[in-house]
């Protein structure tokens, strides 16, 4: 004898999953074109673009086909792009001074950008040493006083404040510093007041762990980088002291804060969107973009369908914007 449930069940949740329209009527999270921003990467001594092996789809731009993309990108609807540099190897140098100087790679595609899109596309600017110094650290290398070797905080802000300016000059929207010094946010900010730029934002990169998932933008870069980022990126073990990083970069005033990366760490963004009085961003990075991409490209899973459900699950988990290698990709997807 089967027993009669349904004379108990006053509350069946499938009701409300039951068509298209009826889901989509009480979806509690959306994904629209203009929540998400495109890293890009801009390259010296290149005549046409080169795609990064170990992210598919994702290219060292000269700066005309980095117009061209740029362009794609906000044709689908995305309305932010972030810019990085590579600069040739020989002219890196210990101080990464190619950083601030306004024809270094970077500042002329950030110049190249403004110039064609004017304010439809804000244009951001990655703030960080680590592309331009031969040994590929964030910030300037010294000993201290016992012999041994470390990334110097203070006086990397001062080059920080030059390449922000530089940026500005060359007509950067938004700054974003990524670099992980202390105090970045504040010298930054007084740097970019004291020259006039109160209308440039800063995107701070708070909570930015010392992560694997970032294997494949080394290549993007071609980094210098032997050993690794610990001194001043987070432990991934840590959550408490992301919340002291976002208190610091609000105090400093910073206009948006970033989580990075997002998936491994859906839960450092959602204690952050609890208590940020600001936008929080989180960044998707190349690791993640590049294991999607290889589990597609192999058949193990549909691509597009797991580029969407992570890019929803950043929004559920309380990011406001994302960075992403699938901008364009997700924002013509959601554009039918
Ligand atoms: C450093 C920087 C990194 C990324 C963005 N900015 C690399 C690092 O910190 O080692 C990683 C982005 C990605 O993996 O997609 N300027």
């Amino acid at each position: 004898m089967t027993a009669d449930y349904s004379s108990h069940l006053i509350r069946r949740p499938r009701r409300l999953r039951s068509t298209p329209a009826m889901r989509e009527l009480v979806a509690e999270t959306s994904l629209r074109p203009a929540d998400l921003i495109l890293p890009m990467f801009i390259a010296d001594g290149i005549t046409e673009a080169r795609e990064i092996s170990s992210m598919p789809g994702v290219y060292q731009h000269t700066e005309q086909s980095l117009l061209r993309a740029a362009g794609e990108a906000l044709d689908a609807g995305v309305r932010c792009v972030d810019l990085f540099g590579v600069p040739l190897a020989e002219d890196k140098d210990a101080t990464g001074s190619q950083a601030w100087d306004d024809g270094g790679v970077l500042n002329r595609g950030l110049a190249a950008l403004r110039r064609e899109f004017g304010d439809d596309l804000i244009v951001m600017a990655d703030t960080c040493l680590d592309e331009f110094t031969d040994h590929g650290h964030c910030g300037v290398v010294s000993t201290d006083r016992f012999g041994a070797t470390v990334v110097d905080n203070d006086a990397t802000l001062a080059l920080y404040q030059k390449m922000a300016l530089a940026q500005a000059r060359a007509g950067a929207h938004m700054i974003s510093p990524s670099g992980m010094m202390d105090g970045q946010i504040a010298a930054i900010r007084a740097a970019l007041d004291g020259e006039g730029f109160q209308d440039v934002s800063i995107m701070a990169y708070s909570a930015k762990y010392a992560s694997a998932f970032f294997g494949p933008f080394r290549e993007a870069v071609g980094s210098s980088l032997r050993g690794d980022r610990r001194t001043y990126q987070q432990d991934p073990a840590n959550i408490r002291e992301s919340l002291l990083e976002v208190r610091l970069d609000v105090e400093e005033g910073a206009d948006i804060v970033m989580v990075k990366p997002a998936l491994p760490y859906l839960d450092v963004l959602t204690k952050v969107a609890e208590i940020s009085p600001v936008p929080v961003a989180a960044y998707q990075v190349s690791g993640e973009y590049a294991m999607i991409q290889a589990a597609g490209a192999n058949g193990w899973v549909d691509r597009d369908a797991v580029m969407m459900e992570s890019l929803i699950s950043i929004r559920r988990a309380g990011a406001d914007q994302i960075l992403t290698y699938f901008a364009t990709t997700a924002a013509r997807a959601l554009r039918g």
